[in-house]
Protein backbone atom coordinates (compact mmCIF):
# COMPACT_ATOMS: atom_id res chain seq x y z
CA UNK A 1 0.00 0.00 0.00
CA UNK A 2 1.17 3.30 -0.82
CA UNK A 3 0.86 6.29 1.30
CA UNK A 4 -0.11 9.95 0.45
CA UNK A 5 -0.12 13.13 2.41
CA UNK A 6 -2.13 16.21 1.47
CA UNK A 7 -0.10 18.93 2.74
CA UNK A 8 -1.64 21.82 0.59
CA UNK A 9 -4.35 25.18 1.13
CA UNK A 10 -4.06 27.84 2.65
CA UNK A 11 -4.74 27.72 6.30
CA UNK A 12 -6.84 30.88 5.86
CA UNK A 13 -8.53 30.53 9.39
CA UNK A 14 -4.84 31.07 10.81
CA UNK A 15 -4.05 33.89 9.22
CA UNK A 16 -1.40 35.72 10.27
CA UNK A 17 0.05 32.17 11.45
CA UNK A 18 0.03 30.93 7.91
CA UNK A 19 0.93 33.87 5.61
CA UNK A 20 4.99 32.96 5.78
CA UNK A 21 4.38 28.98 6.78
CA UNK A 22 2.66 25.99 5.75
CA UNK A 23 -0.25 25.07 8.47
CA UNK A 24 1.30 21.39 7.81
CA UNK A 25 4.41 23.22 9.48
CA UNK A 26 3.49 24.46 12.39
CA UNK A 27 3.52 23.02 16.01
CA UNK A 28 1.56 20.71 17.39
CA UNK A 29 3.14 20.23 20.91
CA UNK A 30 6.95 20.31 20.44
CA UNK A 31 6.70 18.28 16.25
CA UNK A 32 5.89 19.86 13.21
CA UNK A 33 2.33 18.95 12.28
CA UNK A 34 2.86 16.80 9.44
CA UNK A 35 5.22 14.39 11.91
CA UNK A 36 1.20 13.18 13.07
CA UNK A 37 0.22 11.76 9.66
CA UNK A 38 3.27 10.48 8.42
CA UNK A 39 3.15 8.83 11.59
CA UNK A 40 -0.28 7.40 10.55
CA UNK A 41 0.83 6.35 7.74
CA UNK A 42 3.91 4.26 9.33
CA UNK A 43 2.12 2.48 12.19
CA UNK A 44 0.13 1.02 9.19
CA UNK A 45 3.02 -0.12 7.54
CA UNK A 46 3.81 2.05 4.86
CA UNK A 47 6.79 3.13 3.63
CA UNK A 48 6.90 4.50 0.11
CA UNK A 49 4.82 8.46 1.25
CA UNK A 50 4.07 10.96 -1.43
CA UNK A 51 3.60 14.31 0.34
CA UNK A 52 1.52 17.11 -1.48
CA UNK A 53 2.17 20.79 -0.59
CA UNK A 54 1.43 23.94 -2.29
CA UNK A 55 4.49 24.82 -4.69
CA UNK A 56 6.18 27.37 -2.74
CA UNK A 57 6.24 25.23 0.23
CA UNK A 58 7.99 22.18 -1.10
CA UNK A 59 11.17 23.27 -0.57
CA UNK A 60 11.11 23.31 3.54
CA UNK A 61 9.05 20.25 3.39
CA UNK A 62 11.93 19.03 1.90
CA UNK A 63 14.46 20.37 4.33
CA UNK A 64 12.58 18.59 7.00
CA UNK A 65 11.64 15.30 5.91
CA UNK A 66 14.16 14.83 3.37
CA UNK A 67 14.03 11.65 0.92
CA UNK A 68 12.77 9.55 3.85
CA UNK A 69 15.81 7.68 3.39
CA UNK A 70 16.79 8.17 7.02
CA UNK A 71 13.90 7.10 8.29
CA UNK A 72 14.20 3.94 6.28
CA UNK A 73 11.11 5.79 4.39
CA UNK A 74 10.88 6.79 0.66
CA UNK A 75 9.27 10.19 0.37
CA UNK A 76 8.60 11.71 -2.25
CA UNK A 77 6.96 15.01 -3.17
CA UNK A 78 4.13 16.39 -5.49
CA UNK A 79 2.21 19.71 -6.08
CA UNK A 80 -1.14 21.39 -5.70
CA UNK A 81 -0.90 24.35 -7.52
CA UNK A 82 -4.32 25.33 -6.49
CA UNK A 83 -6.52 24.04 -4.04
CA UNK A 84 -8.88 21.83 -6.05
CA UNK A 85 -10.28 19.31 -3.61
CA UNK A 86 -8.81 16.53 -1.32
CA UNK A 87 -9.82 14.09 -4.74
CA UNK A 88 -7.24 15.83 -6.59
CA UNK A 89 -4.66 14.13 -4.30
CA UNK A 90 -4.95 10.47 -6.24
CA UNK A 91 -5.30 12.06 -9.64
CA UNK A 92 -1.61 13.92 -8.42
CA UNK A 93 -0.60 10.96 -6.89
CA UNK A 94 -2.10 8.24 -9.54
CA UNK A 95 2.36 7.40 -10.85
CA UNK A 96 2.42 6.64 -7.22
CA UNK A 97 0.05 4.71 -6.54
CA UNK A 98 0.89 3.11 -9.52
CA UNK A 99 -1.38 -0.69 -9.41
CA UNK A 100 -1.14 -0.19 -5.81
CA UNK A 101 -3.69 0.68 -3.36
CA UNK A 102 -3.57 3.73 -1.09
CA UNK A 103 -4.06 5.39 2.65
CA UNK A 104 -4.51 9.04 1.92
CA UNK A 105 -4.14 11.34 4.92
CA UNK A 106 -4.85 14.67 5.26
CA UNK A 107 -1.74 16.63 6.78
CA UNK A 108 -3.46 18.51 9.49
CA UNK A 109 -5.31 15.17 11.27
CA UNK A 110 -4.09 14.12 14.13
CA UNK A 111 -5.02 10.54 15.22
CA UNK A 112 -3.99 8.88 18.44
CA UNK A 113 -5.21 5.58 20.30
CA UNK A 114 -4.07 2.59 21.78
CA UNK A 115 -3.67 -0.42 18.85
CA UNK A 116 -4.45 1.92 16.02
CA UNK A 117 -1.74 0.49 14.31
CA UNK A 118 -2.94 -3.35 14.08
CA UNK A 119 -5.90 -1.84 13.25
CA UNK A 120 -4.85 0.09 10.50
CA UNK A 121 -2.45 -3.14 9.35
CA UNK A 122 -5.26 -5.36 9.79
CA UNK A 123 -7.78 -3.10 7.76
CA UNK A 124 -4.68 -2.90 5.11
CA UNK A 125 -4.20 -6.20 4.49
CA UNK A 126 -8.37 -6.83 3.61
CA UNK A 127 -8.71 -4.02 1.75
CA UNK A 128 -12.15 -4.22 -0.14
CA UNK A 129 -13.33 -1.29 -1.89
CA UNK A 130 -12.93 1.71 0.49
CA UNK A 131 -12.45 2.06 4.88
CA UNK A 132 -12.91 5.25 5.94
CA UNK A 133 -13.08 6.29 9.81
CA UNK A 134 -15.30 7.97 11.32
CA UNK A 135 -15.77 10.25 14.60
CA UNK A 136 -18.09 11.40 17.26
CA UNK A 137 -17.94 15.34 17.27
CA UNK A 138 -20.47 18.11 18.59
CA UNK A 139 -19.87 19.87 15.35
CA UNK A 140 -20.26 17.38 12.30
CA UNK A 141 -21.30 20.54 10.38
CA UNK A 142 -17.65 21.25 10.04
CA UNK A 143 -16.87 17.93 8.31
CA UNK A 144 -18.08 14.87 5.98
CA UNK A 145 -20.67 13.07 8.34
CA UNK A 146 -21.96 9.39 7.85
CA UNK A 147 -25.26 7.71 8.35
CA UNK A 148 -25.47 4.37 9.37
CA UNK A 149 -28.28 1.83 9.96
CA UNK A 150 -28.84 0.41 13.18
CA UNK A 151 -25.86 -1.99 12.28
CA UNK A 152 -23.40 0.40 11.96
CA UNK A 153 -23.70 0.07 8.50
CA UNK A 154 -22.81 3.25 6.66
CA UNK A 155 -25.65 4.04 4.33
CA UNK A 156 -24.97 7.85 3.44
CA UNK A 157 -22.22 10.61 3.17
CA UNK A 158 -22.58 14.36 3.32
CA UNK A 159 -20.18 16.68 3.03
CA UNK A 160 -20.83 19.78 5.27
CA UNK A 161 -24.78 19.46 5.15
CA UNK A 162 -25.99 22.12 6.94
CA UNK A 163 -28.36 20.15 8.98
CA UNK A 164 -26.35 16.78 9.68
CA UNK A 165 -28.31 13.45 10.01
CA UNK A 166 -25.73 12.30 12.41
CA UNK A 167 -22.89 13.47 14.80
CA UNK A 168 -20.33 11.20 13.11
CA UNK A 169 -17.22 12.69 10.92
CA UNK A 170 -15.34 11.29 7.97
CA UNK A 171 -12.15 11.61 9.06
CA UNK A 172 -9.27 12.53 6.78
CA UNK A 173 -7.75 9.13 6.51
CA UNK A 174 -8.71 7.01 3.88
CA UNK A 175 -7.98 3.36 2.32
CA UNK A 176 -8.78 2.61 -0.90
CA UNK A 177 -7.95 0.19 -3.84
CA UNK A 178 -6.32 0.79 -7.00
CA UNK A 179 -10.29 1.79 -7.83
CA UNK A 180 -9.65 5.22 -6.52
CA UNK A 181 -7.82 6.70 -9.30
CA UNK A 182 -10.44 6.35 -11.65
CA UNK A 183 -13.12 7.65 -9.55
CA UNK A 184 -11.71 10.37 -8.91
CA UNK A 185 -11.04 11.08 -12.80
CA UNK A 186 -14.50 10.87 -12.74
CA UNK A 187 -15.91 13.01 -10.40
CA UNK A 188 -17.44 16.36 -10.74
CA UNK A 189 -15.97 19.26 -8.87
CA UNK A 190 -18.41 20.29 -6.72
CA UNK A 191 -20.46 24.20 -6.05
CA UNK A 192 -17.44 25.61 -4.58
CA UNK A 193 -15.59 24.12 -7.67
CA UNK A 194 -13.54 21.60 -5.53
CA UNK A 195 -12.91 17.69 -6.26
CA UNK A 196 -14.55 16.57 -3.07
CA UNK A 197 -13.52 13.64 -1.40
CA UNK A 198 -16.59 12.87 0.14
CA UNK A 199 -18.06 12.33 -3.30
CA UNK A 200 -15.25 9.88 -3.95
CA UNK A 201 -16.04 7.86 -0.77
CA UNK A 202 -20.47 7.91 -2.59
CA UNK A 203 -19.37 6.22 -5.42
CA UNK A 204 -17.92 3.50 -3.08
CA UNK A 205 -20.67 3.48 -0.74
CA UNK A 206 -23.17 3.02 -4.04
CA UNK A 207 -20.98 0.15 -5.47
CA UNK A 208 -21.44 -1.07 -1.85
CA UNK A 209 -17.78 -1.15 -1.61
CA UNK A 210 -17.39 1.35 1.16
CA UNK A 211 -16.99 0.10 4.66
CA UNK A 212 -17.00 2.16 8.18
CA UNK A 213 -15.04 2.02 11.44
CA UNK A 214 -16.04 4.12 14.30
CA UNK A 215 -13.40 4.76 16.29
CA UNK A 216 -14.64 5.42 19.47
CA UNK A 217 -14.56 7.63 22.04
CA UNK A 218 -11.56 6.41 23.66
CA UNK A 219 -9.85 7.62 20.92
CA UNK A 220 -8.18 10.79 19.86
CA UNK A 221 -8.80 12.73 16.51
CA UNK A 222 -7.94 16.40 16.56
CA UNK A 223 -8.73 19.41 14.75
CA UNK A 224 -5.53 21.97 14.18
CA UNK A 225 -7.70 24.21 12.15
CA UNK A 226 -7.87 27.07 14.35
CA UNK A 227 -6.15 28.72 16.45
CA UNK A 228 -8.01 27.69 19.25
CA UNK A 229 -7.76 23.95 18.10
CA UNK A 230 -4.65 23.92 17.36
CA UNK A 231 -2.95 25.47 21.14
CA UNK A 232 -5.60 22.32 22.18
CA UNK A 233 -3.78 19.96 20.31
CA UNK A 234 -0.52 20.80 21.70
CA UNK A 235 -1.55 20.78 25.00
CA UNK A 236 -3.49 17.31 24.69
CA UNK A 237 0.19 15.93 23.21
CA UNK A 238 2.06 17.41 25.83
CA UNK A 239 -0.08 16.42 28.71
CA UNK A 240 0.00 12.44 27.73
CA UNK A 241 3.70 12.82 26.70
CA UNK A 242 4.32 14.40 30.04
CA UNK A 243 2.53 12.30 31.77
CA UNK A 244 3.34 9.01 30.68
CA UNK A 245 6.90 10.17 29.51
CA UNK A 246 6.55 8.54 26.33
CA UNK A 247 6.06 10.65 23.04
CA UNK A 248 3.38 10.72 19.97
CA UNK A 249 4.56 10.92 16.60
CA UNK A 250 8.15 10.76 17.16
CA UNK A 251 8.98 9.27 13.70
CA UNK A 252 12.78 8.30 14.46
CA UNK A 253 11.01 5.87 17.33
CA UNK A 254 8.46 4.75 15.10
CA UNK A 255 10.96 4.02 12.54
CA UNK A 256 12.77 2.19 15.06
CA UNK A 257 9.96 0.29 16.08
CA UNK A 258 7.90 -0.43 13.11
CA UNK A 259 11.91 -2.28 12.19
CA UNK A 260 12.33 0.58 9.15
CA UNK A 261 15.97 1.19 10.80
CA UNK A 262 18.01 0.11 13.32
CA UNK A 263 18.68 1.24 16.84
CA UNK A 264 22.27 2.80 16.03
CA UNK A 265 20.89 4.84 13.21
CA UNK A 266 18.05 5.81 15.51
CA UNK A 267 20.56 6.65 18.26
CA UNK A 268 22.42 8.58 15.72
CA UNK A 269 19.06 10.76 14.78
CA UNK A 270 18.83 11.01 18.16
CA UNK A 271 21.97 12.66 18.91
CA UNK A 272 22.04 15.12 15.95
CA UNK A 273 18.86 16.99 17.67
CA UNK A 274 20.46 16.11 21.74
CA UNK A 275 20.24 19.84 22.03
CA UNK A 276 16.35 19.12 22.53
CA UNK A 277 13.69 17.07 24.65
CA UNK A 278 12.85 15.55 21.37
CA UNK A 279 16.21 14.24 20.52
CA UNK A 280 17.12 12.83 23.59
CA UNK A 281 14.01 11.10 24.00
CA UNK A 282 14.78 9.61 20.87
CA UNK A 283 18.71 8.61 22.00
CA UNK A 284 17.05 6.91 25.50
CA UNK A 285 14.13 4.90 23.11
CA UNK A 286 17.20 4.13 21.25
CA UNK A 287 19.50 2.08 24.32
CA UNK A 288 16.59 1.08 25.51
CA UNK A 289 15.52 -0.86 22.52
CA UNK A 290 18.74 -2.22 21.91
CA UNK A 291 19.57 -3.50 25.27
C1 LIG B 1 -12.07 17.74 4.74
C2 LIG B 1 -13.11 16.82 4.09
C3 LIG B 1 -14.11 16.37 5.14
C4 LIG B 1 -13.38 15.71 6.30
C5 LIG B 1 -12.30 16.65 6.86
C6 LIG B 1 -11.45 15.92 7.89
O1 LIG B 1 -12.65 18.94 5.10
O2 LIG B 1 -13.73 17.49 3.03
O3 LIG B 1 -15.01 15.45 4.56
O4 LIG B 1 -14.32 15.38 7.31
O5 LIG B 1 -11.44 17.11 5.84
O6 LIG B 1 -10.44 16.74 8.41
P1 LIG B 1 -11.76 20.30 5.14
O7 LIG B 1 -10.87 20.16 6.33
O8 LIG B 1 -11.00 20.35 3.87
O9 LIG B 1 -12.75 21.40 5.30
Amino acid sequence: MKGIVLAGGSGTRLHPLTIPVSKQLLPVGDKPMIYYPISTLMVAGIRDILVITRPEDAPMFQTLLGDGSRLGLNITYGTQDEPRGIAEAVIIGADHIGDDSCALVLGDNVFHGTRFGRMLQDEAAGLDGCTLFGYRVHDPERYGVGVTDESGRLIAIEEKPREPRSNLAITGLYLYDNEVVDIAKNIQPSARGELEITDVNRVYLERGRARLIDLGRGFAWLDTGTPESLLQAGQYVRTLEERQGVRIACLEELALRMGFIDADTCHRLGAEMSGSGYGRYIMSIARELAA
